[in-house]
């Protein structure tokens, strides 16, 4: 990974001019990290990594990490519950390339959360910590890490946190402002992200909500946060991070079949060129059925990628797919 000095990695970029691809597990493999790159996302995340997959040398796991020269400044997210388990990871991580970290502090995954990771780490706050301390001292890095509102919905205890880890030295941190309870329904509280913001010793990045171009201008202008990720609103829309989040020009909404088909086959594209394997073939099939919704052949779209059974027939179906999704 480029851009490491002696004293460790630079700072990532914030502002509108920097939009981030937030981790999403199943999803910000590299291909998808490379699609949203060359729409404009300045800053990417993997999704979810365990620690302990890494410590027990699980393949699997040691595969979420496939990247590329173009695949920078990558955040490697990080998960687990033991302090102890993150300085030998995070080592080994530097000595491979990779020198931002973050950690997952808001999963409300019930299997993640029995293990006393992920959002049940926003009710230890004091093992949250350990767990930056053990990362910052481990090696060279840039963590952050990302949270989500604590269960009894408080801000103060919020604001506690952030004094405290920023004390314990990390670089930015993440406000996903719902409850692990909420999951990912209701409205995201981002009257706790203008809380967290104001007067913040650390760059604070809002996620929640960020569906479109629009909601993470307003994002911007009613929180004073410092950044923003996209996250659903990305796999919906690849596309949305070419909008310029500062001046308010309308972001390209990808609306036409036209677009469509292209985005499709450059996913397509980046997965034969990255991971031509079978599994990611199936994995399109989780992707498209967004990328296509609302459009009057959308049913017929979702229809023809299960009925792919290789990366020809894909190609073929990229190319028919204008037609299909005008309905013709
Ligand atoms: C399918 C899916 C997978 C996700 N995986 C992760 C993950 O691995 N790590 C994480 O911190 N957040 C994860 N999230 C949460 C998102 O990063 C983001 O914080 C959340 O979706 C709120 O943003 P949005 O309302 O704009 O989508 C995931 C969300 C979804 C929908």
């Amino acid at each position: 990974m480029t851009n490491v000095s002696a004293t460790g990695p630079s700072p990532l970029p914030f502002g509108p001019q920097a939009p981030w691809l937030a981790p999403l597990a199943g999803f910000t493999d590299l291909p998808f990290r490379l699609l949203c790159r060359e729409n404009g996302a300045r800053v990417a995340h993997t999704e979810m990594i365990s620690v302990k997959g890494l410590i027990y040398n699980s393949q699997g796991t040691w595969d979420l990490l496939a990247t590329a020269p173009a695949d920078t400044p990558l955040v490697v997210q990080l998960f687990g519950a033991d302090p102890d388990c993150f300085a030998q990871p995070v080592r080994w991580l530097t000595e491979r390339g990779f020198h931002w970290i973050d950690l997952n502090a808001g999963c409300p995954v019930r299997k993640v959360i029995k293990t006393g990771a992920g959002a049940a780490l926003m009710e230890d706050p004091q093992r949250l910590v350990r767990i930056m301390q053990t990362i910052g001292r481990a090696a060279p890095v840039q963590a952050g890490v990302k949270l989500r509102l604590p269960a009894d919905g408080s801000t103060d205890g919020l604001l506690r946190l952030r004094d405290t880890l920023a004390r314990a030295g990390v670089s930015w941190i993440t406000l996903h402002p719902r409850t692990a309870r909420q999951g990912y329904g209701g409205l995201a509280q981002w009257s706790a992200l203008s809380r967290m913001a104001e007067s913040s010793p650390v760059p604070i990045v809002a996620s929640g909500d960020l569906w479109n171009a629009q909601a993470a201008r307003r994002c911007f202008e009613q929180t004073g946060v410092d950044g923003i990720m996209f996250a659903r609103g990305a796999l919906h829309n690849p596309r949305i991070f070419k909008a310029d989040l500062a001046t308010g020009a309308e972001e390209d909404p990808c609306t036409d079949t036209a677009s469509i088909a292209a985005l499709v086959r450059r996913h397509g594209q980046l997965c034969r060129r990255y991971d031509p394997s079978r599994s990611m073939l199936l994995k399109m099939r989780s992707f498209i059925p967004r990328y296509v919704k609302g459009f009057p052949g959308a049913k017929q779209a979702r229809k023809g990628i299960i009925a792919c059974q290789d990366w020809e027939a894909f190609e073929q179906y990229a190319d028919q797919l204008e037609e299909a999704l005008a309905g013709q």
